[in-house]
């Protein structure tokens, strides 16, 4: 088989690919990311080629000029394969954002070490704990594997379903995602690793245990697997000691994953008097609202807009991402150049485009035949990305409306509202509140979590904290929003902006 040369700027590394290699798998790990799982859709997958050629066909053509780039110097990776000596500028990685959480909580001490994970659907945290003194050691991120297979749950789920083959790849990829992640630690201390905590979403526990997921994603979508799996580490080939545990806490409910489950024991509502509402803005909506009496908990079908999914220049908050912006400019993550807009910039547009006037309560742009909206010189809102924000917000709040109406109180009786995922750390909650994000809030209910499913992980490395999670699930009640007969009601008023947004005073 014939082999090429393929060299990647500015970090001058080079590795021999056979002829037709696909190009998304040779910069796939060099972190270019593919946010429309590779269809071709988005242009995101941009590479500069700095030697040799790659062909292009008509559709390679067309998105490059979509996106205005020069089809000499710029290639769509993947729609390209190689098929000669190449040279690539692929710009680095900016200091990663990690969600972590560092509040304390109450352990016993223990011996050893342990590890909680967080396996998010986008990127995956891992931590190690010093079980003795419940000091963090060490934390490290990385980009979840799976995402080139669709940025989306769904489109993972479909790949998953396609085959037997493609369900282990799936599962393949975390588990040498973590694996990589657990040999980055301390030799010594990985030695010393007694047990590993991973909580994750529904989608995610199922394709970790390769577990076949058809049930999930035909109706009546129900998760083939709800329990607590559990390994030993030699099982999975993690680099600890063979007899160290890997629990992946249990499933709320069929899209309700042990993340929440953790983020409710964080924090604590299942011991409150009080009302306290968790809401997690992440690739798809989880919401759970209760105190030491009930625990009512739903998810939204609500899109990955919050994560920047689906948005036409959206990316996740990472190095590059407006993630501020208002009249007078804006603020990117890591105060680099803008490459794209998160999920709080996108909230921090919609309120700047409505108070301006640009778009009127339906969403729609107010100026005729005008379909997109610059927020910067480069970066825009279109139509579409508008719409794609008020089915996502729609489907929010409404699931909280619906919550509120089972527990049968109103938003101004919860104590608190927590808000996690993907957005915890950057949202505008006073933006949220006023262009009906956050519906009837007040801004003093609010609490921005960094990351509640991690803390809630760390909780259950030790022994004294288990019990906790038996006593939410025998609280918890799944409020199936699909079959509630006043859901589509709501969903449709609340896709609408407010006619007014509030001033200050009101919130
Ligand atoms: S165009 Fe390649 S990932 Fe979207």
């Amino acid at each position: 088989m014939m082999k090429h040369h393929v060299r990647i700027e500015p970090i001058g590394l080079e590795e021999e690919v056979e002829h037709l290699t696909p190009l998304r798998d040779v910069v796939a790990k060099h972190g270019v990311e593919f946010p429309c799982s590779g269809k071709g859709r988005c242009g995101n997958c941009k590479v500069k080629l700095l030697k040799g050629n790659i062909e292009i066909d008509n559709k390679q053509k067309t998105l490059l000029e979509q996106k205005h780039l020069d089809n000499k110097d710029w290639r769509i990776a993947c729609l390209s394969t190689v098929t000669e000596d190449i040279t690539l500028y692929i710009e680095p990685r900016g200091k990663e954002v990690i969600q972590t959480d560092y509040s304390f909580f109450k352990f016993q001490p223990e011996k050893g070490y342990g590890i909680a994970i967080d396996l998010g659907s986008t990127t995956i945290v891992s931590q190690l704990i010093n079980l003795q003194t419940n000091q963090i050691e060490d934390t490290t991120m990385t980009i979840n594997s799976q995402t080139f297979y669709g940025a989306d749950i769904i489109s993972r789920l479909s790949y998953a379903m396609k085959s037997t083959t493609h369900l282990k790849q799936l599962s393949n990829l975390v588990r040498d995602d973590i694996r990589t992640q657990i040999r980055t630690f301390d030799d010594n201390k990985r030695q010393k690793t007694r047990k590993v905590v991973i909580v994750g979403n529904s989608v995610m526990h199922n394709l970790f245990g390769c577990i076949n997921i058809t049930n999930l994603a035909t109706y009546p979508f129900q998760s083939p697997n709800n329990a607590e799996l559990e390994f030993y580490a030699d099982e999975l080939e993690f680099p600890l000691p063979p007899t160290c545990k890997v629990r992946f806490l249990p499933n709320m409910g069929h899209f309700v994953g042990s993340d929440i489950l953790a983020g409710i024991q964080a924090i604590k509502m299942q011991k409150q008097e009080k009302y306290q509402l968790l809401i997690d803005l992440g690739t798809n909506g989880e919401i759970a609202l209760g105190n030491k009496y009930n625990i009512h908990y739903a998810s939204t079908a609500a899109g990955p807009a919050f994560e920047g999914i689906n948005i036409s220049q959206g990316m996740r908050a990472s190095s590059g991402a407006i993630y501020r912006i208002d009249s007078s400019g804006y603020k990117t993550i890591n105060n680099t150049k803008a490459k794209g807009i998160c999920g709080s910039g996108l909230i921090d547009s919609i309120y700047l485009l409505l108070k301006e006037k640009k778009i009127d309560n339906t969403g729609a742009i107010i100026e005729s035949n005008c379909h997109r909206l610059p927020l910067t010189e480069d970066i825009y809102l279109t139509d579409k990305d508008i719409r794609e924000f008020q089915l996502a917000k729609g489907a929010i709040s409404a699931g909280i409306q619906i919550l509120l109406d089972e527990a049968n109180i109103t938003i101004s009786e919860v104590e608190h509202v927590y808000l996690s995922g993907g957005l915890g750390n950057y949202v505008d909650e006073d933006k949220a509140i006023r262009i009906g994000l956050l519906d009837g809030m007040k801004k003093s209910q609010i609490l921005k979590m960094n990351n509640s499913a991690l803390m809630g992980a760390k909780e259950n490395l030790f022994e004294n904290n288990n019990t906790e999670m038996k006593i939410i699930l025998a609280l918890a009640k799944h409020c199936s929003l699909e079959t509630n007969t006043k859901f589509q009601d709501i969903y449709c008023e609340k896709l609408f902006f407010p006619n007014k947004i509030p001033n200050d005073n009101n919130i």
